[in-house]
């Protein structure tokens, strides 16, 4: 009896970790919506000068927004950006960004 709880405990801990530490989609999603407008539509942008963000690793998105936010990156257009943004709603929008496809599309 004892052991199936065990797992269960185990599983909804894993997913509570996970959620924090890598982000959530959805919510990335929902908070994505000013990013089209530079980065176009799920991070597939069609314009050289904004880079895209569809398919990038989540890491490496993460970082980059912390990057900018901490001033260890230095671009005017994404300081403001970032400006105002929480630990999860970059760990959210990196988590979303790093989901998408679209790496093939050429310019
Ligand atoms: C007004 C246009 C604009 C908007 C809006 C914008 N960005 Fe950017 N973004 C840029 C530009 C320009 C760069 C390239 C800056 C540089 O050279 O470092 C960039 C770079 C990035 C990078 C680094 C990509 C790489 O390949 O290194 C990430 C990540 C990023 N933006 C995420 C976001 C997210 C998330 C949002 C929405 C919260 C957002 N951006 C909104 C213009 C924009």
């Amino acid at each position: 009896m004892r052991k199936p709880l065990l797992i269960l405990a185990a599983l909804a801990l894993g997913t509570t970790l996970t959620t924090h530490a890598k982000g959530n989609v959805e919510a990335g999603k929902a908070k994505s919506a000013t990013c089209a407008a530079c980065h176009g539509a799920d991070g597939v942008s069609t314009v050289p000068s904004f880079p895209k963000l569809a398919g990038q690793h989540y890491d490496y998105l993460y970082q980059a927004l912390k990057d900018y936010q901490t001033g260890r990156r230095k671009n005017p257009i994404m300081a403001g950006q970032v400006e105002n943004l929480t630990d999860q709603d970059m760990a959210d929008l990196a988590a979303y960004f790093s989901k998408q496809r679209g790496l093939s599309v050429k310019y």
